[in-house]
Formats: structure tokens, C-alpha cells, sequence
């Protein structure tokens, strides 16, 4: 299918790696322009490079990159002095740390809503009003399946993204609806990222188990009996981005291989 967003320009965040590179490469792969964001320079740079091999055809995509913390004002103007207009947005950024809520201050609170609910809200801010003007607009908020089965040990995540989400609920039902813009959340389970990884071996350590033996009982828990890949979330994000999703706003898509045990 031709997702009819060849030539547009995507802003994707946390996209040197894992599932925003994922989106990254299936919009790229429609032949939308990238630009894509993430702190180290390094697997950036590697990301751009990787990008720039998978854009082809006639009207070839541009792939631009900027090393910057997108949950800061000065990382976000770094990224807007470099390309003023998108027509397509993907707000991420790392989730917060597990732990228990009577160890988590004011700070720690602050920092979770930061990057998991004022950044999403600051990029919407600054990009829906130019897509509405142009009569298009793609925003996509990478949250979590927490969201909608919340998970003990995340609580910093739980809250900040369920801010989010009402938030989400309420601005893409504005009158930027009626102007070809639609903004919703995509919810991943189980990924296969360095991010899952990295909690896999944390549940490892506290029990005390080997990590395969965790990841294996993990996988047990999915109906699909496997962790998802990024290319397979970031075809889900590409087709939400699509001229065909026109009519799909202020929703939350989880892909979680069948994982919520709910009918709704
Ligand atoms: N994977 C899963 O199963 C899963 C499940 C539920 C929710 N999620 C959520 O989905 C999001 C993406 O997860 P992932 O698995 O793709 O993680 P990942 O593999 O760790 O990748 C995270 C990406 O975001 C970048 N990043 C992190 N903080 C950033 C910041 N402040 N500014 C700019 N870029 C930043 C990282 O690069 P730098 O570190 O170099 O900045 C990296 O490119 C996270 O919020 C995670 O909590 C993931």
C-alpha cells in the first residue's frame, strides 16, 4: 500500500536505537524526510548513516540528525533551528527508572513528567498549529501498554504518561481535527530493545535468575509467546502517519502481542 506520504518531513525523537529508530526507518522507507534526535552523538550519527542507505527512489529522502536531550528547551530549539516545519511528529524519549514510590521525590516525579509528558505536550505545542495552517499533520507519542495495565514497579511511567494521554485525549479533538491533523499514542508491550533488555536484567538481578530464563518466562506472559521487533512497531507508527489514518485521532494503539487481557 502506498501510505501517500512520500516528500512530507518527520521529526522523530529517541531515534538512534529501538523503536524510534524503527519508525524512522519504516517513514523513511515511504520516502518521508527524517530528522531524527537522540543525546549520544555516536549511535546517531550511525543511525543517520544506516537511514540514509534505506532511502532511495527518484525523489530520494533526506535524513538530517541533532545529538540533543529532547526533554530540554535547549535541545528542543537545537532542533527547531535546524528544520522550522514538520508534518509528521514522533515524540520519545527514554522512560523513567523502576523502583518503589516511597523512594521517588519531588525531583524524581518532576524529571518522569518532563520527559514523559511536558515534552510530548511542548512538541505538539510548537508543530500542530503549522500543520493545521498547511492542512496536514501527523503526530504519533510513542507511551506504553502501562498506560492502559499499569505496571508496579513504573510508577513514575504510569503517572507521566496517563497525563499524557488525558491531555491527548482532550487536543486531538480541537479544531485542528477539522484542519487534517490527527494525534495518537502508540502503546508497546514487549519490545526487543535495549530498553527491555535493560529491565530483563534488572528483574534478573533482584531474583537472583539467569536473564534468558527470565526473557523466556517473560515471553510465556504473550499470548504471541515473543517480543515484538521495532521494524514491526515502526510499520504500525508509518501506517498512522498515513493519508489512509486520516480518519483515526485520539487514540491509543497497543501492539503488545495480545498481552492485555481485556475485551476493550
Ligand atoms: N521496548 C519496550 O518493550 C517498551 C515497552 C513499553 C514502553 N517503552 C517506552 O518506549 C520508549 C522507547 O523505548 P525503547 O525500547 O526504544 O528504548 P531504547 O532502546 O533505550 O531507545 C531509546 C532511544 O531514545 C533516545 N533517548 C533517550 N532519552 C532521550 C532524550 N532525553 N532525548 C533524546 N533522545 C533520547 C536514546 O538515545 P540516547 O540515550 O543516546 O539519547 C535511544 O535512541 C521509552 O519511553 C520506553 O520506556 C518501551
Amino acid at each position: 500500500m502506498d501510505l501517500g506520504i512520500a516528500g512530507k518531513t518527520a521529526l522523530v525523537c529517541g531515534a538512534s536505537k529501538g523503536l524510534g529508530y524503527g519508525c524512522a526507518e519504516a517513514l523513511v522507507r515511504e520516502g518521508v524526510n527524517v530528522l531524527i534526535v537522540a543525546r549520544g552523538a555516536e549511535a546517531l550519527a550511525e543511525a543517520a548513516k544506516k537511514l540514509e542507505a534505506v532511502a532511495s527512489g527518484p525523489s530520494k529522502p533526506f535524513v538530517k540528525h541533532v545529538a540533543a536531550d529532547i526533554t530540554t528547551p535547549e535541545g528542543r530549539a537545537a532542533v527547531f533551528a535546524l528544520q522550522k516545519d514538520f508534518d509528521i511528529v514522533v515524540t520519545n524519549a527514554g522512560g523513567p527508572p523502576p523502583g518503589d514510590f516511597r523512594d521517588w521525590d519531588r525531583e524524581a516525579w518532576i524529571k518522569a513528567v518532563d520527559a514523559n509528558m511536558l515534552t510530548p505536550i511542548e512538541l505538539i505545542k510548537a508543530t500542530v498549529d503549522g500543520m493545521a495552517a498547511r492542512g496536514f499533520g501527523r503526530i504519533v507519542n510513542i507511551t506504553s501498554s502501562s498506560v492502559k495495565a499499569p505496571i508496579d514497579i513504573l510508577g513514575l511511567s504510569n503517572g507521566a504518561r496517563s497525563g499524557l494521554t488525558g491531555f491527548v485525549a482532550g487536543v486531538a479533538r480541537t479544531p485542528v481535527a477539522a484542519k487534517g491533523v490527527t494525534i495518537n499514542n502508540l502503546l508497546p508491550g514487549s519490545f526487543d530493545t535495549d530498553r527491555l533488555k535493560g529491565t530483563m536484567a534488572g528483574a534478573a538481578k533482584k531474583s537472583g535468575q539467569d536473564l534468558d530464563a527470565v526473557m523466556e518466562s517473560r515471553k510465556k506472559t504473550i499470548p504471541a509467546r515473543r517480543f515484538g521487533t521495532p521494524a514491526e512497531f515502526g510499520a504500525i507508527c508509518a501506517f498512522l502517519c498515513s493519508v489512509q489514518a486520516g480518519y483515526v485521532t485520539g487514540q491509543n494503539v497497543l501492539a503488545d502481542g495480545g498481552a492485555y487481557p481485556g475485551t476493550y
